[in-house]
């Protein structure tokens, strides 16, 4: 059963036509994430370059024992931007009698394929997904909660795909939503070398331009867009003030492309900002947490430092 915070093609309508008509044209990264987004961002975790997702699930492997020590008996897991839930299976294969796992995600059809698969696997285990962006706010449903603790469980660095206010509101609804007594295990790509970065966003195989053009294809289908996909090029940049990798859609040339009877000019050069990808140094972001209600708990990181798990306990 699927609680619906129904994305409708009007919203994405509005975000698109408000973010082309922006100086710095951007496009909110949600909408990456259709059924072949979702797909091509799956592709990526699997890339030699792409460092995040292995060496996460290399430390969960490592902490998820003291995670389900720390998580008790009977809790329920509530994880923000669930995806294909792979990280999450080694969560529910070390939890002792999880009450219910709640799956967040933006994409619906991913989130009940995915669902299916967990019902499949675990056949005993409670699923109650919510389709919605974890910018907004969530209600986890009475019924999902237990006598155990609540956990929030928001992996794969997702974190770093919002601005630092983004992530003081996102610390303060989690506090709410998941309620005293919770406790939060995230993970959190941190600072390394450019030389590192870079390639991890721009892969040899071209899988990460893809995943950014697909937002063009998915305008051109959904919104009626005339976008041609080789007139833009893919571009991961790295912005030292801000920390972050950016993903940006070059215009290869002047042209102007309609979006839903809409007009929009592209000089040569001009870039769509489609992604932003944040790179934390561990204490920057327990501050953050710790400023919204949260206290660390534990952390743990891979031996070369590129990744690190953070378990926060609400204070
Ligand atoms: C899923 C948002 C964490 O920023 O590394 C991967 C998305 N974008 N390659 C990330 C992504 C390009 C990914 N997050």
């Amino acid at each position: 059963m699927l609680d619906t915070v129904k994305v409708t093609n009007a919203e994405f309508a509005a975000d698109v036509l408000e973010g082309l008509g922006l100086p710095q044209k951007t496009l909110p990264c949600r909408w990456l994430y259709d059924e072949r987004g979702s797909q091509l961002f799956e592709e990526i975790t699997d890339l030699p370059e792409y460092y995040p997702t292995r060496t996460e699930t290399k430390i969960l492997e490592g902490c998820r024992r003291e995670v389900a020590a720390a998580a008790g008996s009977g809790a329920t897991l509530v994880e923000y931007g669930s995806g294909a839930s792979v990280k999450t299976r080694l969560l529910l294969d070390t939890f002792d009698a999880l009450h219910c796992y709640v799956p967040i995600d933006v994409s619906a059809s991913f989130l009940e394929e995915t669902a299916d698969q967990l019902r499949r696997d675990y056949p005993s285990l409670s699923i109650k997904s919510i389709v919605g962006d974890f910018l907004s706010p969530i209600s986890v449903p009475s019924n999902a909660r237990g006598a155990g603790r609540t956990v929030g469980f928001f992996p794969g660095s997702t974190i770093g795909n919002l601005s630092n206010a983004e992530i003081s509101d996102f610390f303060q609804r989690a506090r709410q939503d998941l309620g005293d007594g919770a406790s939060f295990v995230l993970g959190a790509d941190l600072k390394k070398d450019v030389a590192r970065l870079i390639p991890a966003y721009d892969d040899a195989a071209g899988v990460t331009a893809a995943f950014n053009l697909n937002i063009l294809k998915r305008i051109n289908r959904e919104l009626e867009g005339s976008f041609t996909l080789d007139q833009f090029a893919h571009e991961a940049r790295w912005n030292e003030d801000a920390s972050r990798v950016e993903m940006h859609l070059v215009s290869q040339m002047d042209q102007t492309v309609t979006v839903a009877d809409t007009k929009i000019g592209f000089a040569e050069g001009e870039t769509i900002h489609t992604e932003n990808s944040r790179k934390f140094a561990i204490d920057e972001l327990v501050q953050l947490a710790e400023a919204q209600g949260w206290t660390l708990s534990q952390s743990w990181m891979d031996d070369e430092k590129l990744f690190s798990v953070v378990m926060l306990d609400a204070a």
